[in-house]
Formats: C-alpha cells, sequence, structure tokens
C-alpha cells in the first residue's frame, strides 16, 4: 500500500465543501484567507478531466487543466497546494485512478463524490447512486488508496436506516480512506430537511477514521463559533461548510464574519486576478447579495456581461484596469522572453517567414497543406510532414513542416493545431514560389509563370528543380496551376 505522505490531516478542520460553480479558486483562495484550514473544489466529472491537459499558466502562476476546447475545468495554485482536495465524481475505479493521477502533485487530496442526488449524475452511476453500490464504492476507493500517495476521502449521505448507513462506513474505512465526510441527510432530503446529527454521532462513535460532518449551514452554522457547536452536535472530527461559505466566505473567520461589502471586494480581487470567467464571479456573487439582488447594485450586476461591468457594478473599475494592465504587460514579457529564446534557438536550419492562413483568402475545400501535398506527389517527394508544438504560456500553436529534408515554418503563434499547419505549409509553398491555392493567384500565376520564362532565361534553359531551391521567392515549379 502507498504511504500518504502529505501533511493534510482532518482532526480538528474547518472544512470548505466542495460546490459546483462556487468551489472555483478564487472561492477557495477567499476561504483560506478567512481562515478555513482544507478547502475542497467543485466536483469534476471524470470523463471531462481525461480529455484535460495539464498547463502552467505562467501569466496568472497557475496550474491549469485545460479541455480540448480550451476551457480551463480546473484551476489550482500553489498558495493552495497542500491543503485542497480534488473532488471527483466518478463511476468506474479505472477511469478514476487515471484522473487521480493526472491532478495528484498539484493537490493534497483525492475525494469521490458519494452523495449528488442529481440525475446528471446518479443516471451515469455516479454520486449518491453509488451508495446502492457498496461493491463499487470499494472497488473506486481502494484502487485510489493503492494508487495514489496522496490521502482519500468520500463524501457520502446518510443511507435509510442508522444501522445501513454505519455498515456502509465501516466497508468504507476498510478501503484505508483518511476520512469521511457525511452530509446528514438521505438521497431524497433536500436542503430545508433538518439536519440528522445523530445518525453523523453515531457514525462517529462506530468508527476510527476521522468522521467530517456536513449539513449544518442553515440550521447551525451563522458564524465560527457555531462551525465548532456543529462538531460538538455531530462528535465528529471536522466540519464541513457549503451554504454559510458561499452566503458569506468569511464564516471561517474567528474574530466573527466580515461585512459582505469587504467579502465580495476581496472575492473580486481574486476572480480578477485569476483570470475568473465573469459568469462564475457573477453566480458567486448573486450568492452572496442574496435578498439585495434587488437593490441598485444587485441590478448592475445583474445586467454586467464581463469582468470589467461586474468591477464598475462595485466601484472597482481601477482595480480592474491595474491589474489586467499588470497581467498583459507579464504576458507580453514572457513573450518577448519566448521570442528571444526562439531566436537564438538550435534551428537556424530552419526556414522562417512570418506567415499566417487566412480562410477568407481561399476558395472553399482549398487549403496550402492541400497544394503542398499535391506538389509532393506530383514531384515524387515523400509526403510533407508536420510537427506541431504548443506554447503553454498561451496555449498558442506553432508547426514546422518538413518537405525534401527541408523545414519550414511561420514565425508567427496560432490559436489552432490546424492553422499553424497551414502556416507551415504557407511558409514551405511561398519559399519554393509554388502556387498556394488563393483566391487571387490566377493573376499572380501569370506574374510567376512570366518570372519563371525569365527564371528560364537566366539559367539558359536549365530549369531548377524546386528542392535545391531553398531561397524565398524562387519561381522554378510555379506551372503547378493545377492544384488550385
Ligand atoms: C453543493 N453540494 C455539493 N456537494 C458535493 O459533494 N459536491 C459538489 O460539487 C456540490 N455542489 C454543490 C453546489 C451548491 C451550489 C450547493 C448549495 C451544494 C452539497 C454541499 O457540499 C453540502 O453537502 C450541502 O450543501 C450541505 O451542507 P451545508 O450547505 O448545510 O453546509
Amino acid at each position: 500500500m502507498t504511504v500518504n505522505t502529505t501533511p493534510l490531516a482532518f482532526k480538528n478542520k474547518a472544512i470548505l465543501a466542495p460546490m459546483v460553480r462556487v468551489g472555483t479558486l478564487p472561492m477557495r483562495l477567499l476561504a483560506l484567507d478567512y481562515g478555513a484550514d482544507i478547502v475542497y473544489c467543485e466536483e469534476l466529472i471524470d470523463i471531462k478531466m481525461l480529455q484535460c491537459k495539464r498547463i502552467v499558466n505562467e501569466v496568472l502562476g497557475t496550474v491549469d487543466f485545460v479541455a480540448p476546447n480550451g476551457r480551463v475545468v480546473f484551476r489550482t495554485c500553489e498558495r493552495e497546494r497542500d491543503c485542497v482536495v480534488f473532488q471527483m465524481g466518478t463511476a468506474d475505479a479505472e477511469r478514476a485512478l487515471a484522473v487521480a493521477k493526472l491532478v495528484e502533485n498539484d493537490v493534497a487530496g483525492i475525494d469521490v463524490n458519494m452523495g449528488c442526488p442529481k440525475e446528471y449524475s446518479t443516471k451515469g452511476g455516479m454520486g449518491a447512486a453509488l451508495l446502492s453500490n457498496p461493491d463499487k464504492i470499494e472497488s473506486i476507493l481502494t484502487t485510489l488508496v493503492n494508487g495514489v500517495c496522496k490521502p482519500v476521502t468520500c463524501k457520502i449521505r446518510i443511507l435509510p436506516s442508522k444501522k445501513e448507513t454505519i455498515s456502509l462506513v465501516k466497508k468504507i474505512e476498510e478501503t484505508g480512506v483518511a476520512a469521511i465526510a457525511i452530509h446528514g441527510r438521505k438521497k431524497e432530503e433536500r436542503p430545508q430537511h433538518p439536519v440528522r446529527c445523530d445518525v453523523i454521532k453515531a457514525i462517529s462513535e462506530a468508527v476510527s477514521i476521522p468522521v467530517i460532518a456536513n449539513g449544518g449551514s442553515h440550521d447551525f452554522i451563522k458564524e465560527h463559533s457555531d462551525i465548532e457547536t456543529f462538531r460538538q452536535a455531530t462528535a465528529a472530527s471536522s466540519v464541513m461548510v457549503a451554504r454559510a461559505a458561499m452566503w458569506n466566505p468569511s464564516v471561517f473567520r474567528k474574530e466573527g464574519p466580515q461585512t459582505l461589502k469587504d467579502v465580495m471586494q476581496e472575492y473580486i480581487k481574486y476572480a480578477v486576478r485569476y483570470d475568473n470567467h465573469y459568469t462564475n464571479t457573477k453566480y458567486c456573487l448573486c450568492q452572496m447579495l442574496r435578498e439585495q439582488l434587488e437593490n441598485a447594485q444587485g441590478k448592475k450586476l445583474h445586467a454586467a456581461q464581463s469582468m470589467q461591468e461586474i468591477c464598475e457594478a462595485f466601484e472597482m473599475s481601477s482595480f480592474y484596469h491595474e491589474t489586467s494592465a499588470l497581467l498583459e504587460a507579464k504576458k507580453v514579457s514572457l513573450e518577448a522572453k519566448d521570442q528571444d529564446e526562439d531566436d537564438h534557438a538550435e534551428d537556424a536550419d530552419v526556414i522562417k517567414m512570418a506567415v499566417r492562413f487566412d480562410k477568407r483568402e481561399y476558395p472553399p475545400q482549398i487549403t496550402p497543406k492541400m497544394c503542398l501535398l499535391e506538389w509532393c506527389r506530383k514531384e515524387k517527394h515523400p509526403q510533407p510532414v508536420y510537427e506541431t508544438i504548443e506554447r503553454p504560456l498561451d496555449r498558442l500553436f506553432r508547426s514546422v513542416v518538413t518537405v525534401a529534408e527541408q523545414k519550414y515554418r511561420s514565425t508567427l503563434w496560432e490559436k489552432s493545431k490546424k492553422l499553424a499547419e497551414q502556416a507551415s505549409a504557407i511558409a514551405c509553398l511561398r519559399t519554393l514560389g509554388l502556387p498556394e491555392g488563393k483566391r487571387d493567384e490566377e493573376a499572380n500565376h501569370l506574374v510567376n509563370k512570366r518570372k519563371r520564362q525569365d527564371g528560364e532565361c537566366l539559367n539558359n534553359g536549365e530549369y531548377l528543380t524546386e528542392a535545391a531551391c531553398k531561397k524565398p521567392h524562387f519561381v522554378s515549379g510555379a506551372s503547378n496551376s493545377s492544384v488550385s
């Protein structure tokens, strides 16, 4: 069995609960500022996470797990590395392990959500559906405990009877999990139903792993001292707070909560600083404003369509502009450094030029890559080979194409792999003086033809091959008009 090496412990902790849409980086950092010991991220589904790439974002100073469509699914940073627990939704042990492996070096623990009663979760066998499948629970948790070097936890709801719940928790304890969070409601119960402290207490007394009590926001927890009251009522090791922290994250503050005005300002600062999506920021602020959503500020927030407009609603425009300018400056300086390294890169043998592919300049179905491929076939060269790299800084792409043992690339970075490949094909075609397939090439083609005739004359009728020619604007072979 792998030994857990992190300092994460679950005794006497005030914990920010996992909350979809709420538990993103700004909220977690704010909760830590106010005194939370451990923060859980929102539940992230295993299949979605497995499509993500881990990218170090040097501008923000974060680690991002980014989906193929460019969306950041999970963003974390050094500050929370020793206290953030990654919660996943899963119904499959191998997938769960693969996700845990993907994130384990960036987080302090791994949690499996077994309490979500929503249909989107249960119909896939995840969330509360797992509660009626103890063998699946055992297989997922055992695989995780044995496969990762960080503590593993899970979060459940209570079953129809105390006896059944204790029996399930004992089974879970045997898997080697570091702690278990109990939301003291049954899966069909809603937040307004009273939390069952007696069941959590009975579980705490029946098992020896730390029990994290959850579900007390509505009835118990208004401020920090209430967290301890709830802990004692449930005889639990620690307390996990969801809604009370969503309404006011300073609930974790020992000296008592701060005014919502101050809390929202601090939240917005983190949201801007960490480039949180404005819709998510707006959602969290609406949860804090609650009854005040009808006042002037609430209405402005409701109407906001960007982070800038959110900041305007809270009279934080200057903060927004200063922070955006700082981030932009950092991006530019990192890009310049990158360019500098690029200029000194050991790719002197690559022919480079600053070219981009603009689809609008080409007829439908015609691209530079096609032109290059067709030319290679005609000239009996091997097919062009494209090698593409992605720049972590801004997730832009650049491609090198090899044709007849010569490499070509654009000096410009592109938004996608496809665009980068087209740009490198243009660099090659343009170097060799070949048609690129553009709409206006018919006219240019006549010029090329004239130039070629001049070239033929200059070379005393000797026709140079394209492979031998590596200088820009060389025109041999330009008669290949059939490709366009
Ligand atoms: C939740 N909850 C939840 N639980 C979980 O394990 N993973 C999740 O992603 C979410 N998402 C979520 C979103 C929102 C908006 C709410 C309000 C709740 C449930 C939550 O963690 C907790 O179990 C319950 O809210 C009960 O605790 P409180 O609110 O009484 O402290």
